[in-house]
């Protein structure tokens, strides 16, 4: 195997961890070197890695207590309710968004690794919303400072037409969360503000939809912006980790009806607090 090395992928947003084997555990000083690089370029890669869903869980576990199931997905057994399969075949989230936002305290980070993978596309984008933050112009930063908006899973959830689709879709609205969360995030550990939008972010506090939809629009823009992304061929054996708390994601739906499936756990997070340290406050709770 190659030596340990950190490698950045892009100038804003991700880079390759090589030299580490997940399926042997780490020792604290690798974990520390690579939590360090978790908060410095906000998503890792790893490549060839050979491991299960237990080792899956021990490397998230690092990272903090481990949330044991979605609040609207479906676990891959009972036994491990820990693991969610993410399945084309069930949903494909092509629109960005940072996971389960809609809640008063979404996940510190995600581990997603491969285990089938289609013959071409499928890959994954990630933004750093943190640079989307510090690319506003000031004026605009200014206005961002003071906005809440509210999250909710009631948001527009892209339809696969199928029935097998239809079913989950169904599954992630039967509750309705709603919870207010401010625009810009301070990072719990580094302290760096973020845009704290997404897809899951419907209208903004004290706004009508329809007032708030171009808001959220033009700041979003500042995070997709391609400079702030990272993107994502998958290979077999990858292994990602993303950092929840200051990223957005997107899955690219290009692969027609090839399967592809991804194991996903994730991290317990934090209630989210704004500039002026208010947390954020839930509206609904799935009811
Ligand atoms: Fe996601």
């Amino acid at each position: 195997m190659s030596t340990f090395d950190i490698r950045k992928i892009g100038g804003r947003i991700g880079a390759e961890v090589t030299g580490v084997d997940l399926s042997a555990g780490l020792s604290d000083s690798v974990f520390g070197q690579i939590n360090e690089a978790f908060l410095e370029h906000k998503v890792l890669f790893f490549r060839n890695q050979d491991i299960t869903d237990e080792q899956q869980l021990a490397f998230a576990g690092r990272f903090g207590p481990l949330t044991r199931r979605h609040p609207m997905m479906r676990a891959v057994d009972t036994a491990a309710p820990h693991v969610l399969a993410v399945d084309g075949e069930d949903q494909r989230a092509d629109h960005w968004h940072t996971d389960i936002s809609f809640t008063t305290a979404p996940s510190l980070g995600t581990t997603l690794r491969a285990v089938v993978l289609p013959p071409y596309g499928g890959d994954t984008l990630v933004a750093n919303a943190a640079a989307g933050y510090r690319d506003l112009p000031a004026e605009l930063r200014k206005v961002a400072d003071r906005l809440w908006a509210v999250h909710t899973n009631h948001a527009e959830q892209p339809r696969l037409g199928t029935e097998r689709g239809d079913k989950v879709r169904e599954a992630f609205l039967s509750r309705r969360f709603e919870t207010a969360h401010p625009v810009v995030r301070v990072h719990p550990e580094s302290g760096e503000p973020s845009l704290f939008l997404g897809g899951f972010a419907q209208w903004l506090v004290g706004m009508e939809v329809r007032e708030s939809r171009p808001i959220i629009d033009v700041l979003q823009s500042y995070v997709r912006r391609p400079e702030n992304t990272a993107r994502w061929t998958w290979r077999p054996g990858d292994v990602l980790i993303f950092d929840n708390r200051s990223t957005q994601h997107y899955a690219v739906n290009d692969y027609g009806t090839h399967k592809r499936v991804l194991h996903r756990v994730s991290v317990n997070g934090e209630v989210p607090v704004s500039l002026d340290g208010q947390p954020s406050r839930a509206l609904k709770e799935g009811e």
